[in-house]
């Protein structure tokens, strides 16, 4: 596959060293035949794609653990408070003159970014082609303070006053869907998976309104957002799953989730009713699955197919509440 990676580096354009380890955060495995696994370091905080990284053969992490890089690659995310802050963390980590190279899409604000990158470093080599930039830079002496101005990627409490991150869904406030959820949960005892769990919203209501919940598992991709849920939650009942949603296991009273419908800038209400389809099959036979979605989102059908019992609990501001009891099939225990 030519990506705009691969013709720099063919055209003689982008010299990457030869020697000295390499960073590579944020970028798709699928670009992983550009780099060897024996000097390079992934950094991915998506687990779907640290783990292709890794089935690739190499070392895939959710956050840098080295110094001293060579050269350091990053793959452009939607936020750009994010992309600033891996900017930042990827400048911070490279040796005297290492190089910084940035590769992103148009339709995910490449050129604003350039733009801090030119405002901060000066001028920059790039490459254009396929609807986005690929732009490298040597980095030099100490690093300007406008780099140090951008975001900290720890997390930090937010205006209302939870733990977040940039980034992560619903980063300055408590989405107003996933508020209409927490008003309108059932009652919830025994075990409880909270699928795409983000910074710990649904988890978090769920065990402060139920005692009878025995153990509640947050299942979350991005690894930025469950390290703020475990500052969220700070309820025994929690346990943290830092994995990919769809291939979760189990055997569960009741399923919570405010499910994606993104991937990456694509509407995707695939990805939802796969969230649907994984709820039906982690719940007991007794079992209830409580969502929130956009109101315009195609989901009854699927849940009409997938459970006897479906009906909605609210409908406010643009989303619907859906509780669905007893899962047609699947290799479920009873309750
Ligand atoms: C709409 S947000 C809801 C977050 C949280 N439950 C809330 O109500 O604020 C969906 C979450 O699913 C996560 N996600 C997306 N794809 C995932 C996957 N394959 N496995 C696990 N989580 C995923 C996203 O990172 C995001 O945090």
């Amino acid at each position: 596959m030519r990506t705009r990676l691969s013709t720099a580096i063919a055209a003689g354009n982008l010299l990457l060293p030869d020697t000295g380890r390499l960073l590579v955060t944020r970028l798709p495995a699928v670009l992983a035949p550009e780099f060897d696994p024996a000097r390079t370091d992934i950094v991915h905080g998506f687990a779907p794609e640290a783990e292709a990284w890794r089935a690739a053969g190499f070392t895939a992490t959710p956050e840098p653990t080295g110094q001293g890089y060579a050269a350091a690659l990053v793959g452009l995310p939607r936020a750009r408070p994010l992309a600033l802050g891996l900017l930042r963390q990827a400048a911070e980590r490279l040796a005297p003159g290492g190089m910084l190279v940035l590769d992103g899409q148009k339709t995910d604000g490449v050129e604003p970014v350039v733009k801090a990158l030119k405002g901060a470093f000066g001028p920059v080599e790039a490459l254009s082609q396929g609807h986005g930039k690929l732009v490298w830079l040597t980095v030099s002496g100490t690093l300007p303070d406008a780099v140090a101005a951008w975001p900290d990627l720890a997390p930090s409490e937010g205006s209302a006053g939870w733990m977040t991150a940039p980034g992560v869904f619903s980063a300055d406030a408590i989405d107003p869907g996933s508020a209409l959820l927490c008003d309108h949960l059932p009652p919830l005892a025994g075990t409880v998976c909270d699928l795409g769990a983000g910074w710990g919203v649904l988890a978090r209501a769920a065990l402060a309104a139920s005692p009878a919940i025995t153990r509640l598992d947050l299942v979350e991709a991005e690894a930025a957002a469950l390290a703020c849920a475990r500052l969220n939650v700070p309820d025994p009942r929690a346990t943290f799953h830092w994995a990919d949603a769809l291939q979760a296991r189990g055997s569960y009273d009741a399923v919570l989730m405010n499910p994606p419908f993104h991937a990456g800038r694509a509407a995707d209400p695939a990805l939802g009713q796969a969230f649907l389809r994984t709820a039906a099959r982690l719940l007991k036979r007794t079992g209830v699955l409580a969502l929130v979605a956009n109101r315009h989102l195609p989901y009854e059908r699927v849940l009409d197919d997938l459970f006897a019992q479906v009906e909605t609990r609210a409908d406010a501001g643009g989303f619907k509440v859906i509780h669905a009891r007893h899962p047609r099939s699947g290799p479920r225990k009873a309750a």
